[in-house]
């Protein structure tokens, strides 16, 4: 190993560093970076919760509002009414999942079918559709 031998590796890896850092600068000012200092929106917890303490302090006013503003986009609520991309929701709770009839319900929650909507079943699965029935 003679010295022009290291030279020449100093050299390459100096060209390198160059290069990589030439590059990252041109990437930057290229694609700036758009991401907020802070998230615009948090994902509420999406672990289960029992949902008794919340149904001690549960509003049919604030619902009825929430609902209309909603769920009403996808669902209707009257029996005999229209739905859009949901199934009519009249008479849910109580209900076996994924049942009424005419609607085609996804394989995923049709899996679930056995089962009755009930408080705890519902609030699992609106926190989180996709893990209550991985699929739908
Ligand atoms: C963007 C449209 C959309 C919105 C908004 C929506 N849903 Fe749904 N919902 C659906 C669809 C589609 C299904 C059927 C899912 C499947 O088959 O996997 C469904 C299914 C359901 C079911 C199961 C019904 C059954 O017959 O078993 C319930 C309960 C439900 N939604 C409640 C709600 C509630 C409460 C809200 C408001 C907080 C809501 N949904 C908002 C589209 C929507």
């Amino acid at each position: 190993m003679d010295g022009r031998f290291l030279n020449r590796v100093a050299v390459s890896a100096l060209i390198s560093v160059v290069a990589i850092g030439g590059a990252l600068v041109a990437a930057r000012s290229i694609v700036p970076d758009t991401a907020p200092v802070a998230p615009v929106f948090r994902l509420p917890d999406l672990r289960a919760v029992s949902i008794e303490s919340y149904m001690l302090r549960a509003s049919l006013a604030h619902g009825t509002v929430l609902a209309g503003r909603i769920c009403a986009q996808c669902h209707g609520f009257a029996l005999g009414s229209e739905g859009n991309a949901g199934p009519v929701l009249a008479g849910v709770v109580g209900r076996n999942i994924a049942t009424l009839p005419g609607y085609a319900y996804s394989a995923a929650l049709r899996q679930h079918a056995a089962q009755i909507w009930d408080d705890q079943k519902l609030s699992d699965w609106l926190m989180a559709p996709a893990r209550y029935a991985p699929g739908t």
